[in-house]
């Protein structure tokens, strides 16, 4: 008999809102990365526990709560594999966390894999020139005009990081009268999703329109739970892997019969980008609109390259996402092969056939949940992506797409890595995006357009393993927990 997965609806009470929304109506973000300071580990706890006593860490039920009404605030906190040990979370030896959490994004073998240069970067969740390794990953989703939410960190207790709000980020574009999100090269981002099944699909929000927008290309971005959250059945029909830690299953709190601490949670592997927008407006005054669209992969206002739009009736997210490359686009006439957005997804073109591509595509989608940040150094202003990837399993999934797709030059029998966010060190790869059918010749040649400042991989765990790691006694049972339903009846 198969093993059985938690009843999904049930736990949305334990499960992190920012796995069910990436808050788009909460148009500013910040990102506060602490390193807990030697000896203060108790104070630590104690401040953690203090914030997710205030409520402001929003769950997946906070957020499907009203549709007229969403929540007004939100934040999220996860936790690198050192934040866990240093606040004494330690894995047990039958469940140990998997290999690139724990080694982590900043440490040599991951670097080597992934073709980064961790000594270089500011912080990770490793090491950092700032402040030492990274612990804990505070993110938090504000209305636009509205100060931060969390700014009583205590400095003798953490050293901390703070990625601000780029208030550019969110604009009205084609006449439309809601704001999108642009990121810093002036592109609209964070339309392309996986809908996880059973938990955005239960919502109701919308997702009757998306359905009929998408039509019968909907299903292609529908995704198993497992893929993303720790505890469900994943792509491949099987429970995903979830660690544990001492003193867990003794102290009574699992949310489901046996549940070990690391259901309903999720991994993020976050990287800070800077963009140089300098160099990418240089590039577009020399080679074109055209050209940086071949880079991106879509049009600037989000649509689907060759795709034309009618001012009067935008085209919707939903539709704008329900397209497919290999009966239109075989050969990348219309969106180069190489183009970050058919590197990042090549949706129907790997496998045999259309069917198997979109099977093995959906086992190497993210979950992005990142924003534009803004920063001021040395008089000048530093734009760029705080980037986070929620997925279950790193390596099956960011790990792949970062490895294989993004930065391996010879993906798809080219020589280039992704134009975009390749490897920065042009010395290794040249710089290059290969484009059929370019009357001028087949290659334009490009600068680094990025940089990675740092990056981490966290743990995002459910509610009631957060209040077992910040030590929070009184916190009771989420609502709908399957325990405390088993209970009772
Ligand atoms: C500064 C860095 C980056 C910029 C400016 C950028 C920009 C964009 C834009 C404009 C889109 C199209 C809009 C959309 O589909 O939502 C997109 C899509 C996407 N990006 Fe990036 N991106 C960056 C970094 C990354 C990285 C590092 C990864 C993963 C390793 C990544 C993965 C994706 C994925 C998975 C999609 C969706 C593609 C699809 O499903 O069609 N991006 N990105």
């Amino acid at each position: 008999m198969k093993a059985q997965a938690p009843h999904l609806a049930k736990q949305f009470g334990d499960i992190q809102g920012m796995l069910r929304s990436g808050y788009g109506w909460l148009k500013s973000s910040r990102f506060l990365l602490l390193t807990i300071r030697e000896g203060q580990e108790e104070a630590a706890r104690a401040w953690l526990a203090k914030l997710v006593e205030s409520g402001v860490i929003a769950s997946a039920h906070d957020v499907g709560k009203s549709r007229t009404h969403p929540i007004e605030r939100a934040a999220a906190i996860a936790f690198s594999f050192l934040g866990l040990t240093k606040l004494g979370c330690m894995e047990t030896k039958e469940h140990p966390f998997p290999t690139p959490f724990r080694s982590g994004m900043g440490s040599d073998v991951r670097a080597l894999l992934l073709r980064d240069n961790p000594r270089e970067w500011r912080w990770s969740d490793v090491d950092g020139a700032a402040c030492g390794p990274v612990h804990v990953l505070i993110a938090e989703w504000t209305p636009k005009d509205a100060g931060p939410l969390i700014s009583d960190v205590d400095e003798a207790v953490f050293c901390v990081i703070r990625v601000e709000n780029d208030p550019c980020s969110f604009q009205k574009i084609n006449g439309e009268k809601e704001e999108k999100l642009i990121e810093a090269f002036g592109f609209r981002d964070g339309l392309a999703q996986p809908v996880i099944q059973r938990l955005r699909q239960d919502d109701g929000v919308g997702l009757s329109e998306a359905r009929t927008e998408a039509g019968s290309l909907y299903d292609d971005r529908v995704v198993s739970a497992g893929e993303f959250i720790l505890g469900y059945r994943n792509e491949y029909d099987e429970l995903t892997y979830c660690p544990n830690v001492e003193g867990w299953t003794q102290s009574g709190r699992a949310i489901h019969p046996g549940g070990r601490f690391a259901l309903n949670g999720s991994y993020l592997a976050v990287r800070q980008i800077e963009q140089d927008v300098e160099a990418f407006d240089a590039f577009r005054a020399a080679n074109g609109q055209g050209i940086c669209e071949k880079l991106m992969g879509r049009q600037a206002n989000g649509l689907p390259l060759g795709w034309t739009s009618n001012p009067k009736k935008p085209t919707s997210d939903s539709k704008a996402d329900a397209f497919r490359y290999r009966v239109e686009d075989a050969n990348g006439f219309i969106c180069p092969k190489g183009a970050h957005v058919r590197r990042v997804n090549p949706r129907d073109t790997l496998g045999v056939d259309v069917q198997s591509s979109i099977r093995s595509t959906k086992l190497h989608r993210l979950l992005r949940r990142g924003r534009p940040y803004r920063e001021q150094s040395n008089g000048k202003t530093h734009k760029g992506i705080f980037f986070i990837a929620c997925n279950a399993d790193i390596e099956r999934q960011f790990e792949f797409v970062q490895q294989r797709w993004v930065r391996k030059p010879g993906f798809v029998n080219l020589h280039a890595d992704d134009p975009l966010v390749g490897s920065s060190d042009p010395k290794t790869f040249p710089k290059a995006l290969s484009m059929p059918g370019l009357p001028s010749g087949e290659e334009v040649s490009l600068a680094s357009f990025t940089t990675t400042l740092g990056g981490g991989y966290f743990f995002l765990p459910g509610i009631a393993a957060l209040n077992f790691i910040v030590g929070n006694e009184s916190a009771s049972k989420s609502p709908g927990s399957e325990v405390a339903e088993a209970a009772a009846s």
